[in-house]
């Protein structure tokens, strides 16, 4: 088996991994590992754009306010802080290395979303910042002589030894080929899960390989009971649900319900900008009353030539469909967008276990409480990907004396296996574990988990079934916090809690072999 050293390895190519890869390539050297090609992750879907204060009617307080009441009384607020002030620094750090954000008459065009108080989003090529800002990074990453990267190359399992992580184990998935990455420091930046679901907006690579991995060895994952569904994905049965940014509500856009009624505004002054998990609830309730599978979002009021220029990449995407975002009503229902919580991490990235860190939407740093505020995550990837890499750099662990590795072997048999079985869990997920849980339902969710997972051959190192554990595992978290929290708050509601508790207002951890435990939130 091959064996490769690294002063660090960055597991995942998306903003947070980039930003990661990029810094910690000034220490020495670095393995970015990928699943598939460089360009696939969430963040080069990324629509809206990044929040950051760059006006002068707005502040650091505003933006740190408004986290915090997305939050529900879940973030932390030294990291909420530290996300708003150290933002703005790597905001402006990128301006300075070239990033283009859009601008009009040589100043910012700031966008709006839900839950924001002011308008703070940056984005670029109107609808296209994720594209623009991976694409910007991949260039930064690609010119440093001491970056190498790994494209189809899965990470499948970290390798702990004496209490310390001293890499992973990943395989080429095209060639079948083993690689053991080695290091003193192993930076997990997987991203989310949101695609254990099957109505989701990201793409088919975020399936919380991540989060199961680090449980797998010991990790702290906190708050994964909170997904966050997006309120506006595309419905077109069949199809998938292609997002259409919280931004064009930022923009004036209305959301209708089958009998032309526009039913936010007697929910929440913000109306169609609410946070996002009142969005997405009242939508699922409008759902149920009308016995409907999606609603409508209307633009046909707003200035046509204006949505069809600050949103052109939608307004194409929806053509395909014979839509006209500018004056059809659009069909539109919530779908899973974000994981809120993950792997637990102090403020510099690091978790429970040496050698060990996080950065991105795999981690849970304590900034977005139990209901992310919308673009924050892009923000969260440049903070914490850049605390990641130096405090990685400043751990001086032991080196590691190689032990026996079982090969992964990929057996194409056994796709049909992993597929037919990950749609079932998915199915599931969104049946049972959706926008409303309830106690019966969960536990049957479990038992059904557990039940696949009975039926995974053990001991066996198959490219396909170590997938469906990830799955089942990542799944399992999810529903067992679900459970455990018997309330509703942010985006976990309970048909049979429906009121927030202030004996949750804690956070969930979860570890293997333990009993699940509450932590204190940071005020
Ligand atoms: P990702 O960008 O998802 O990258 C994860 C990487 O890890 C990928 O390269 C993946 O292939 C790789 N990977 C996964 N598993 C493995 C494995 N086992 N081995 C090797 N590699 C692996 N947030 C905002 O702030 N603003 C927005 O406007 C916005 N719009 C969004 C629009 C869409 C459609 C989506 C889906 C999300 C949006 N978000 C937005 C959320 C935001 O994009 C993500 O939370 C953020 O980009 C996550 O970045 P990341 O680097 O942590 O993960
Ligand atoms: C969007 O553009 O609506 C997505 C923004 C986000 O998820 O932060």
């Amino acid at each position: 088996m091959q064996i490769k050293y690294f002063d660090t390895i960055v597991i995942g190519s998306g903003l947070a991994g980039l930003t990661a890869a990029y810094h910690a390539s000034r220490f020495g050297t670095v393995a970015v590992i990928t699943k598939s090609q460089l360009d696939t992750s969430n963040s080069y879907y990324a629509q809206g754009g990044i929040a950051s204060v760059m006006s002068e009617t707005d502040s650091f307080d505003l933006h740190i306010h408004d986290t915090l009441v997305a939050g529900r009384g879940l973030c932390d607020r030294d990291a909420v802080e530290i996300l708003v002030k150290e933002g703005q620094a790597r905001v402006k750090e990128l301006i300075g290395m070239g990033m283009e954000f859009d601008k009009e008459n040589g100043r910012f065009v700031l966008g709006l979303e839900g839950g924001h108080s002011k308008r703070r989003i940056l984005h670029a090529g109107g609808d296209a910042t994720g594209k623009a800002l991976t694409c910007f990074m991949l260039k930064k990453v690609v010119e440093q002589p001491s970056i190498q990267s790994f494209e189809y190359t899965a990470a499948v399992k970290l390798l702990v030894d004496d209490g310390y992580c001293h890499g992973v184990q990943a395989v080429d998935f095209v060639t079948g080929k083993n690689i053991v990455f080695t290091s003193r420091a192993t930076i997990l930046a997987t991203g989310g899960l949101s695609r254990v679901y099957d109505r989701s907006t990201n793409p088919h690579t975020a399936t919380g390989d991540g989060i199961a991995m680090a449980f797998e060895v010991g990790a702290e994952i906190a708050d994964v009971e909170f997904i966050q569904f997006h309120p506006s994905a595309l419905y077109v049965p069949g199809q998938d649900a292609f997002l259409i940014s919280e931004a064009v509500r930022g923009e004036g856009a209305w959301l209708l319900n089958p009998l032309g009624e526009r039913f936010m505004k007697d929910i929440h002054p913000q109306a169609e900008l609410a946070p996002r998990d009142v969005v997405a609830f009242s939508i699922y309730k409008q759902l149920q009353k009308h016995n409907c599978d999606f609603l409508h979002l209307s633009l046909a009021h707003l200035d046509s030539e204006k949505i069809k220029s600050r949103f052109s990449n939608i307004y194409q995407k929806l053509q395909e469909f014979n839509l006209d975002l500018s004056k059809d009503l659009i069909p539109i229902a919530p779908a899973a967008h974000y994981m809120v919580g993950g792997i637990r991490t102090d403020l510099d990235g690091e978790t429970n276990i040496p050698g060990l860190f996080a950065c991105g939407e795999v981690a849970s740093t304590g900034v977005m409480g139990a209901n992310r505020l919308a673009s924050n995550s892009l923000l969260e990837c440049l903070v914490f990907g850049k605390r990641a890499s130096e405090k990685a750099h400043q751990r001086n662990y032991p080196e590691w004396q190689s032990t026996e590795i079982l090969p992964v072997n990929i057996d194409v048999q056994n796709e049909n296996f992993f597929l037919e079985t990950k749609n079932k869990i998915a199915g599931m997920m969104s049946r049972n574990v959706g926008i409303v849980r309830e106690k019966s339902v969960l536990e049957e969710t479990i038992c059904d988990l557990e039940e696949i997972d009975r039926n995974i051959p053990k001991g066996n190192m198959e490219y396909n079934y170590l997938k469906v554990k990830h799955v089942v595992d990542t799944c399992l978290l999810i529903s067992r916090a679900a459970l455990i929290r018997e309330e509703s708050r942010g985006g976990h509601i309970r048909d049979d809690f429906q009121k927030q508790n202030p004996d949750f207002k804690v956070h969930i951890i979860q570890q293997k072999n333990k009993e699940p435990r509450f932590t204190e939130v940071r005020r």
